[in-house]
């Protein structure tokens, strides 16, 4: 039996000591795999992926990555590790060009390096090569994200998160962006994204675990969560309505 990629266990994340956000909370994604985290508004789904990016304190329970303890580790050595993060917000430098938000993403990369990675990006993301000269804030909401997208895929992670990566995006957009990261995962980069678009998310996603107050309440692929009523209905926002 080969390891999961990310092996969260039992994990407790908090800002206060001692007034944790997330209680105990265990998520696995495999190598290549399309994770979805759900759950109601404040639950603590961003509070755990701060946790697992290193920007949160975590307390009980562990992070192992790739075969090794992340726990507690701080933000640079994670994504030397090949993790990755998306936030939700201010995830570029608006009034930077494209090509200076990409090379943000790896400063410490030397400049042969950092070529070869930007060529990819521009490959992955044709519209960011068209536009590379402009500023971040000139771009669409959906190119945004994909800047931000190829920005933290930079340091060639083998992991990325990201945090409600269709927040405020129209419904082709959202689809667009989800089939990018369905993309992603496909070329064997695994990711773990919490979404709102809950559909559009089952749609392209492996699987979805489903967080409730800090805990898990249940997970499963999209088929499985969907086929059960309760979950459909509570969590899903799909099912009968009488
Ligand atoms: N910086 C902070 N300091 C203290 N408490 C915080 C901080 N950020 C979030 N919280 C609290 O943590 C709880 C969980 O918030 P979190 O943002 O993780 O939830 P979420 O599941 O991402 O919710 P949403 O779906 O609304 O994005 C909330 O009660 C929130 O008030
Ligand atoms: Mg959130």
């Amino acid at each position: 039996m080969t390891l999961p990629l990310l092996k969260v266990q039992n994990l407790e994340a908090f800002y206060i000591p001692g007034m944790p956000i997330v209680f105990d909370a265990s998520v696995k994604v495999d190598a290549g795999e399309f994770v979805t985290l759900l759950g109601p508004n404040g639950a603590g789904k961003s509070t755990f992926l701060k946790a697992l990016a290193g920007l949160v304190p975590v307390g009980e329970g562990g992070i192992c990555f790739d075969g090794q303890d992340l726990t507690g580790v701080p933000t640079h050595r994670i994504v030397a590790a090949g993790i990755g993060f998306v936030p939700q917000t201010e995830n570029v430098f608006a009034q930077l060009s494209i090509e200076h938000n990409l090379k943000a993403g790896a400063h410490t990369l030397p400049r042969a390096v950092m070529n070869e990675r930007l060529d990819e990006a521009y490959e992955r993301f044709p519209a960011l090569a068209e536009r590379r000269n402009q500023a971040a804030n000139a771009l669409s909401g959906g190119q945004r994200q994909m800047l931000a997208i190829a920005r933290a895929l930079m340091t060639r992670p083998r992991l990325i998160l990201l945090d409600e990566p269709t927040a405020g995006l129209a419904p082709l957009v959202v689809t667009e962006v989800l089939e990018s990261l369905k993309t992603l995962a496909g070329s064997g980069i695994a990711v773990l994204m919490v979404e709102q678009n809950v559909k559009a998310a089952l749609a392209v996603c492996d699987r979805a675990c489903i967080l409730v107050e800090g805990r898990n309440h249940s997970e499963g692929t999209p088929e499985a969560l969907m086929a059960d009523d309760g979950i459909a209905r509570a969590f899903l926002g799909i099912g009968k309505t009488t």
